[in-house]
Order: C-alpha cells, then sequence, then structure tokens
C-alpha cells in the first residue's frame, strides 16, 4: 500500500526553483533512500513533504490524505515525523526534555512511546538527565530519532543520519533506522553513505539538479553501472570497501 506520494513536487526558496516536478513513493513498512549529489535538492524535497516549505504545485498525500497545504504540525497529527539535517536536537535541554518536547503535539508525554523509545535506545535512558550538548555525535542523532519517535509515526522523514560519524557508528544508526522499520514504521532517508544506505533500502531514488534521475530497488541502483559510476563514486563494492582505509 503507498504511505506516502509525492508527485510532480515544484517548490524553492524566495523565487529561486530548486524542485522542478520531483517525485517520492513510499509504500508502508519500506525503507526508501534519496541520494544525489551536493545541492540536487534532496532535503528540499524533504520539507517540501513536511510542509515546512510550500509546494509550488504537484502533490503530497499521505495514508490516502491530500496534505499537500498542510502545517508541519498537521502533517505530524496525521503520523509522520521528521528529522532534519542540521540542527535537530535542543542542546541545551536534558535528553528527557528533548523526548518530550518530541511530544508537543500531544497534551501528555505518552509515558509508553517513552518508554519504547528508551527501550529502543538504552543509551538515552541512561543520559536522559543530560544535557543533549554533552552528548557524541552518535548519540545525538539517536536523540533525535528519538525524538521525532515520540509521535509513533507510521513515516519517518530522516536526513542524513549518518552525517559525520565515523563509520561503526554509521552502522549503528543503520542498524537502529533497520529496528524502527522493523517495529513498524515506514523510512524515507537522505543519505550521502550511499553504497550502505542503498544496501538496506527497499528501494531507492537519485534526484539530480532538482528532478529525479534514477529509481529503483536498492539492490538494482547499487549493480547499475551508469548509478555506481556517477553517484557512487565509481567501482564495484569491492573495490570501494578495499580503498576505504585510506582517508
Ligand atoms: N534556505 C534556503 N534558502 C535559499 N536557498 C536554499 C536554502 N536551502 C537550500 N537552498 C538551495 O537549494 C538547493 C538545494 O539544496 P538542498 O539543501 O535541498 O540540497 P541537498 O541535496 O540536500 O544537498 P546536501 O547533500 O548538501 O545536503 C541548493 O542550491 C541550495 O543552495
Ligand atoms: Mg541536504
Amino acid at each position: 500500500m503507498t504511505l506516502l506520494e509525492a508527485a510532480d513536487i515544484v517548490s524553492g526558496y524566495g523565487d529561486a526553483e530548486i524542485l522542478h516536478g520531483v517525485s517520492i513513493d513510499v509504500n508502508s513498512n519500506e525503507i526508501v533512500c534519496i541520494i544525489g549529489p551536493n545541492g540536487a535538492g534532496k532535503s528540499t524535497a524533504m520539507k517540501a513533504i513536511f510542509g515546512l516549505i510550500p509546494c509550488w504545485d504537484g502533490a503530497v498525500t499521505y495514508d490516502g490524505q491530500n496534505i499537500t497545504d498542510n502545517r508541519p504540525d498537521e502533517i505530524t497529527r496525521k503520523g509522520m515525523a521528521y528529522v532534519p539535517q542540521n540542527e535537530n536536537v535542543f542542546p541545551n535541554l536534558t535528553v528527557k526534555e528533548n523526548l518530550e518536547m518530541g511530544a508537543y503535539i500531544l497534551d501528555h508525554v505518552p509515558q509508553e512511546t517513552l518508554n519504547e523509545v528508551y527501550d529502543q535506545f538504552p543509551i538515552l535512558e541512561k543520559r536522559k538527565n543530560q544535557r543533549a550538548d554533552s552528548l557524541s555525535g552518535g548519540q545525538r542523532q539517536m536523540l533525535a530519532m528519538g525524538r521525532a519517535l515520540m509521535v509513533d509515526p507510521g513515516l519517518l522523514l530522516v536526513d542524513e543520519p549518518s552525517a559525520g560519524l565515523a563509520p561503526d557508528l554509521v552502522d549503528e544508526v543503520f542498524d537502529k533506522i533497520d529496528s524502527i522499520n522493523e517495529s513498524g514504521t515506514a523510512i524515507l532517508m537522505v543519505e550521502q553513505n550511499a553504497r550502505k544506505a542503498l544496501s538496506r533500502a527497499d528501494r531507492g531514488y537519485v534526484l539530480e539538479m532538482g528532478e529525479n534521475r534514477f529509481e529503483d530497488t536498492g539492490e538494482a541502483l547499487l549493480d547499475d553501472d551508469e548509478v555506481a559510476e556517477l553517484y557512487l563514486g565509481g567501482g564495484s563494492i569491492d573495490e570501494e570497501s578495499q580503498s576505504t582505509g585510506g582517508d
């Protein structure tokens, strides 16, 4: 079943059109990954879907409802949550306060969901009274995801969850995303760690210059020579893993 359908989205900032008709679908229970060069419009697409910037044309449907002109809080109420690429935690609030903020659209903090988030991220429970700015980069990313999960979303949008993290933490974040997905939340993520992300995704989209360039299963995109050459740094997976020691 199609959970999210973003069809021919045109959007941008001021009078600069950045997305020239981008289409992205997510089915229930899927992990879908958006890749593409810097400035391609990946974050802009997320923002347009989540109602942070207006769609000038096209339509966004979530769970059968037209949400094209909805505000982010209305969209959150319908079951979609969003983790931005930057500044995704409140640094001077504690971990627990950050998680409580995640439930701001509800009239009370859902204790059961809070406990589920702590089960998912035991480190957050351990550090619940520490300020967010005392966390490591990886822990902060877990907190940002945990905060979004406080509304028990059907779809989680995550913009570059692994950015700036050491390789073993990248795997840990992706493992968490898998386990969030296994517990029933569909995932739409943007990633620079394109090979790793595609290898875990059901499907992927390549955006370039505000347009769809490729879309297929994660596996097929990884196997596509043109995609590998243009967007995955070329070569096969084996060559990449041999060269990762260098940088
Ligand atoms: N707030 C903004 N105001 C004006 N232009 C913006 C704004 N945010 C992004 N842009 C422009 O929109 C284009 C797409 O940016 P976007 O952040 O969506 O790219 P991206 O694919 O997420 O790139 P990255 O991989 O670097 O995160 C870029 O040309 C960027 O300069
Ligand atoms: Mg971005």
